[in-house]
């Protein structure tokens, strides 16, 4: 068991490439503007740095649909500014990422185009498939992410082909075994130049139903109140979730830990439930990390928020690390979707992910409070979600470009950005670093109180209180209280240094109240952190 690993305790920045930072004028942020910016992500603190898709691609849904998957995107950089990005964030202590898509591909890259020009291509195999039933329907009720059916007709294979998200993203066939042999060649590929792990997309696809089987129909798939699966009526049983795709995973993880510094395995797993979480940790034998879609979807509410945590602790393998998010390009920002753009519940929100044990992600502008854009639909630019499309919420409202300054263009580019800046120019980075009460200083203060506190281990988690206005913890060595109502609460909290979300900096004498929508954190010296502790003795 490692209990070392770099992410245990550790920082991730997700950083959607294309809007982060520019370096060229073409109003599209890039690799060398994202090496220019590494400075800051050092200062600010954190250990790992995940890119989205930078691998070259037609774009149908930016970078999601990979034509080649050892190369980079003309427009984001080259092959050569990506070692460069690599080596000079190693020299920082800062580990690269990458987006790995295996579900899919591009209907561009070469294995698709060969598929299509012949049944007898060898790689006719390495996409699903299918004909038309006896009666000429199409070959089961499976829709994509839009809602449309996931089939479409192709003339010149004379045969229809599967797709989860847009026609021009046909999914791979898991059941080929050359499939996973080109996977396995990728992932050495990017290892071998010094990728310290992937993202991986949709990782609780890959496989299918090997009969194809209709999907069972269901009004609506709830969890803790939000819709996560079952959009459009239909419970993705037999297109998601295949238990075949635990040995992808076992064979990914055996192959990482050959490594001298095992990669990280941080999979997409887009469940609606913890018990359907869980499984992607295996034995922890599988993926290292798995999003927590519960704890992302639950509503901001002290119970529910609390119940994930328990569960996820309860059920993970021992020695597993959880991981918390609370945004990221696919969904609204927490700063809006949590705390409805009040900065107390962002900042709180903020507080909470940080002091929970095991990683923490920070998508790219929510260390400044960034809100959701209401971009106007003549600027959308994901083709997935443009159009509010079956009423799904327009993406690119998260994807806004970074507010590095209060400049018209913010600091971002010279040029016109690929998407409007957030119109509030008061939410920057030059303002909030000489800001002591900023989130961004509340961020950086609370990355560094983890570091500390956590010291490479994944704390030990203990339950306090928590009711429909109070939520406390343990979390290793730091004392977690958090107030989710707008009245203020008594805290008798002494002894050791606390940071609030409220006021940040530590506050020496004893402090009495606890605002609306604050949470003070207590850091009491050197204790249990220091020793790697695992799932099991959290229970
Ligand atoms: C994942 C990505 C999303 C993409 C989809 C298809 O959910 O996060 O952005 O559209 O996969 O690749
Ligand atoms: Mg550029």
């Amino acid at each position: 068991m490692n209990h070392s690993a770099w992410w245990h305790g550790g920082t991730i920045y997700h950083a959607y490439v294309r809007s982060f930072q520019d370096s060229d004028g073409d109003g599209s942020g890039d690799i060398q503007g994202l090496t220019n910016r590494l400075g800051y992500l050092q200062w600010l603190g954190i250990d790992g740095l995940w890119l989205s898709p930078t691998m070259p691609s037609p774009n149908h849904d930016w970078g999601y649909d990979v034509s080649d998957y050892l190369g980079v995107q003309p427009d984001l950089g080259t092959l050569d500014a990506m070692d460069r990005l690599i080596s000079a964030a190693r020299e920082r202590r800062i580990r690269v990422m990458l987006d790995l898509v295996a579900n899919h591909t591009s209907n561009e890259h070469p294995w698709f185009v060969e598929s299509r020009s012949s049944d007898t291509s060898p790689y006719r195999d390495y996409y699903v498939w299918a004909p038309p039933k006896a009666d000429g329907s199409l070959p089961n009720n499976w829709v994509d992410d839009t809602g449309d059916p996931a089939w479409t007709w192709d003339e010149k294979a004379g045969q229809y082909f599967l797709h989860n998200f847009l026609p021009e993203q046909p999914d791979l066939n898991w059941w080929n075994p050359a499939v996973h042999a080109e996977f396995d060649a990728i992932m050495d590929f990017w290892f071998d130049r010094g990728i310290s792990g992937f993202r991986i997309d949709v990782a609780n696809g890959l496989y299918k139903d090997a009969q194809l089987r209709d999907n069972p129909a269901h009004e609506r798939a709830y969890i803790y109140d939000t819709e996560v699966q079952g959009r459009y009526g239909l419970q993705h049983v037999y297109n998601f979730n295949q238990p075949e795709v635990h040995e992808v995973y076992r064979n990914w993880r055996r192959r990482a830990e050959k490594r001298p510094e095992t990669p990280l395995l941080l999979g997409e797993t887009w469940v609606a439930r913890v018990d359907e979480l869980a499984p992607y940790y295996g034995d922890n034998d599988e993926l290292q990390l798995g999003f927590n879609f519960p704890f992302i979807f639950a509503p901001f509410e002290a119970p529910a928020l609390a119940r994930v945590v328990s569960e996820s602790l309860s059920q993970f393998p021992a020695g597993a690390c959880p991981v918390w998010a609370g945004s990221n390009h696919d969904l609204p920002r927490m700063a809006s979707r949590w705390a409805g753009g009040d900065s107390r519940k962002a900042r709180l929100a903020q507080t909470l992910l940080a002091t929970l044990p095991g990683t923490f992600v920070v998508y790219y502008g929510d260390e400044i409070g960034m809100t959701d854009s209401d971009i106007p639909a003549h600027l959308h630019r994901d083709p997935l979600t443009a159009d509010g499309k079956n009423g799904q919420w327009p993406r690119d409202n998260a994807r806004a470009a970074m507010r590095w300054d209060r400049t018209d263009q913010g600091g971002f580019t010279a040029g016109t950005p690929w998407l409007p800046l957030p119109d509030d120019d008061s939410v920057n980075v030059a303002d909030q670093r000489e800001d002591p009460l900023s989130m961004l200083t509340l961020t950086r203060s609370l990355i560094a109180l983890r570091r500390e506190a956590f010291a490479g281990s994944v704390a030990e988690y203990r339950e306090i209180e928590v009711s429909d206005t109070r939520w406390s913890y343990m979390s290793g060595p730091l004392t977690v209280v958090a107030n989710f109502s707008d009245e203020p609460q008594p805290l008798s909290l002494t002894g050791g240094r606390t940071l609030s979300s409220r006021t940040v900096h530590d506050t020496p004498e004893t402090l009495t109240a606890l605002g609306p929508w604050e949470a003070v954190v207590r850091y009491c010296g050197h204790s249990a952190a220091a020793s790697g502790t695992t799932a099991e003795q959290q229970r």
